[in-house]
């Protein structure tokens, strides 16, 4: 595995991969990688002829009080990582290489942001766009790789890629997740160890909910149920619990077509989202 600083050094070898007529699969990640992380590169490395793994934390998805300083980061242990599960290059740009200046156009995600995290976390999939598709200018990637656990991402890149002909074949891949059920994150790492006895009943509220979907129920008497089981945690509180419909993430009364039951919830120093998809 060959680890990439620069844009420039990227391009080339990218050119070069595709002159000999390589599919490039490509990994963008922030680090502080773990098995979802890893899960997605060993379908990549399974798809394609060569994979790229990219590390970035990405300021412009951050806002101004959340935890871009505090996000974990470990290089080292990333760097083997990637060359243990068939990333063939890691691109690790660094903030000046990929934010050179004010860039004068700016991008902006008008669907599927007005709920969910969007709803919560204003710009941030405006950042999470912005980074993507200077990623994917870079990389050209002929498939990319994301995790159903962003589901919300998952929707917005789908509409990116469909509205700007990105020529890339959008992979989704499942949620890894813990023994006990909760889903691995880079986060889980912030928290304490009482909240991290606590953290697998989110999964747990969201299992609870679907059966409840399956026996009947509807959608109003089960948002409300996961609702009050949240409410009812010894520690945190909840930012979200939502059923929309998905990837158009709207409104439902029935569950006819496929819906996401999704939820946030806030621990001291580790906001955690997951969802399933029904
Ligand atoms: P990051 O949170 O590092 O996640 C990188 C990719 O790994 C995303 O596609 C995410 O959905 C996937 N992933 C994370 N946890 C997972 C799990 N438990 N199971 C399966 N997949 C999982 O998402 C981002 O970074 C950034 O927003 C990024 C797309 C890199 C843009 O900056």
């Amino acid at each position: 595995m060959i680890v990439v600083e620069t844009i420039g050094e990227m391009q080339s070898y990218i050119k070069e991969q595709k002159q000999n007529g390589f599919k490039v699969g490509f990994v963008p990640t922030m680090g502080f990688l773990h098995e979802g992380h890893v899960s997605l590169m060993h379908r990549a490395n399974q798809e394609c002829d060569i994979v790229v793994t990219s590390i970035f934390v990405n300021p412009t998805q951050f806002g101004p009080n959340e935890d871009f300083e505090r996000y974990p980061r470990d290089f080292e242990w990333d760097e083997r990582i990637a060359k243990d599960n068939g990333s063939d290059v890691l691109f690790y740009p660094s903030s000046t290489q990929m934010y050179p200046n004010e860039a004068g156009t700016k991008l902006t995600v008008t669907k599927r942001t007005n709920r969910l995290c969007g709803e919560k976390r204003p710009g941030h999939f405006d950042g999470v766009v912005t980074v993507l598709t200077k990623l994917f200018h870079i990389i050209q990637p002929d498939r990319a790789y994301f995790g159903q656990k962003d589901a919300q991402q998952v929707a917005v890149v789908d509409d990116l890629i469909n509205s700007y002909f990105f020529p890339i074949e959008l992979v989704v891949c499942p949620t890894i997740r813990e023994e006990d059920g909760l889903a691995k994150s880079s986060r889980n790492v912030n928290l304490n160890d009482d909240e991290r006895q606590i953290a697998p009943k989110l999964y747990e509220a969201l299992n609870e909910a679907r059966e409840k979907a399956q026996k009947g129920e509807t959608v109003f008497e089960i948002r409300q149920a996961l609702s009050d089981t949240l409410d009812r945690l010894e520690r945190g509180e909840t930012d979200y619990v939502e059923i929309l419909s998905y990837p158009e993430l709207e409104p439902i009364k029935t569950f006819d077509q496929k819906t996401i039951i999704a939820l946030a919830y806030r621990f001291e120093s580790a906001r955690l989202i997951d969802n399933i998809i029904i």
